[in-house]
């Protein structure tokens, strides 16, 4: 029996959605409070094979969602590129920073990321082992462009201004540097297929700061080049592209790069995108993550809405960014009972 996540992937419509949920890994749970406690920081968890296994596996046990997804971070290309990388706690991370073409000489090539990356591909086969046979296993890293972002900046920004300051002063270097994004992104994801992924998200968090031509070279191109070479090598493992934010620039992006799913953020309707772009094929989202916070009847009933916008054609139930550590872990099986009888 295929997994119903990757029965939508396909592109089949089912009478209830696969669910899962964005960071679903995360200090909401006490069990991952705990089990990041023992592992010491955030980083040693996602390099602790046993570890990030474990957490990854906690809400499936907790919720059972149709999918998991790999515990890691969108920030270890970087530094498996040779930028520094650490977290403060309750800020956020911090990156050494690049600020001229001079720098990216110094990063590494591409092919180098394996060095620091192979902890990863071991949880990815601890999970293969160990995951119930109906949970489908999602690989992930960042698009370019909001890696880059941090790479630039050092840390998040709320306006990616260092980032577009760089591209606007010298856009063959920007492009350099996307490019060795890129490439390294190819490597890692394939890697991560190699390992047992069976599908990869490629999460670009700040696409919504692109405009025009900018969008269309460093969101939507970068995001085609590595959907391409991951169908030459792996042609049956399908790709969620989340261009976050990005408005009507959702309309046609699965077309343009090949995705086999758009994953939607919540400032654009169900309704809507049921009309203008879920005709493309599969969409994933998009429930306001505060509902996890707040609960009660709004919660039941946007879920509920949301379902019936997607139903009929191919939808991954999902919230429309990552649940934050305030939510309460009983809005959650809240929101799994109300898509399930919608
Ligand atoms: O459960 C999952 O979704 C899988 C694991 C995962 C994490 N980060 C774990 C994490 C995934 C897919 C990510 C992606 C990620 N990381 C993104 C893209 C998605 C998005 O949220 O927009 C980005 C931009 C990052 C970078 C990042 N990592 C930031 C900005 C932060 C700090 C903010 C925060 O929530 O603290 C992180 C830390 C991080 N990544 C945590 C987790 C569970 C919290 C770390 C902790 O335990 O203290």
């Amino acid at each position: 029996m295929t997994k119903i996540l990757l029965r939508a992937l396909a592109g089949e419509a089912l009478p209830t959605p696969p669910i899962w949920m964005m960071r679903q890994a995360g200090r909401y749970l006490p069990e991952y409070r705990a089990t990041r406690a023992q592992a010491g920081d955030f980083l040693s968890l996602c390099y602790n094979p046993d570890l990030a296994a474990e957490v990854t596996l906690q809400p499936i046990r907790r919720f059972g969602f149709d999918a998991a997804i790999l515990f890691a971070d969108i920030l270890l290309i970087p530094q498996a590129l040779g930028a520094d990388l650490w977290f403060v706690t309750g800020e956020g991370p911090r990156l050494s920073t690049i600020t001229d073409a001079r720098q990216l000489g110094e990063l590494k090539p591409a092919d180098a990321i394996h060095d620091t990356l192979s902890p990863i591909y071991e949880t990815i086969r601890i999970l293969s082992r160990e995951l119930p046979p109906e949970t489908a296993l999602i690989g992930f890293a960042g698009a370019p462009w909001t890696v880059a972002t941090y790479m630039i900046a050092g840390r998040g920004t709320p306006d990616q201004g260092p980032a577009h300051a760089f591209k606007n002063a010298d856009r063959v270097a920007f492009s350099a540097l996307i490019d060795r994004i890129t490439e390294a992104t190819i490597l890692y994801l394939s890697a991560q297929i190699d390992a047992g992924a069976e599908v990869v998200k490629i999460f670009d968090s700040w696409a919504g700061s692109l405009q025009g031509a900018d969008f269309d070279d460093f969101a939507l191109t970068p995001a085609r080049r590595i959907i391409q070479a991951l169908k030459q090598r792996h042609p049956n493992v399908p790709v969620i592209a989340f261009p976050r934010e990005a408005g009507d620039r959702y309309i046609g992006f699965a077309r343009a790069t090949g995705a086999d799913c758009v994953a939607l953020d919540n400032s654009v309707s169900a309704e809507w995108a049921a009309e203008k772009v879920q005709g493309d094929g599969c969409v994933q989202g998009n429930l306001a993550p505060h509902h996890m916070v707040t609960g009660g009847d709004e919660l039941i009933a946007e879920a509920q809405r949301i379902t019936r916008a997607f139903r009929g054609r191919p939808h991954i139930f999902n919230l429309g960014h990552g649940i934050t550590p305030d939510a309460n872990p009983e809005n959650v099986a809240a929101m799994i009972e109300a898509v399930r009888s919608a």
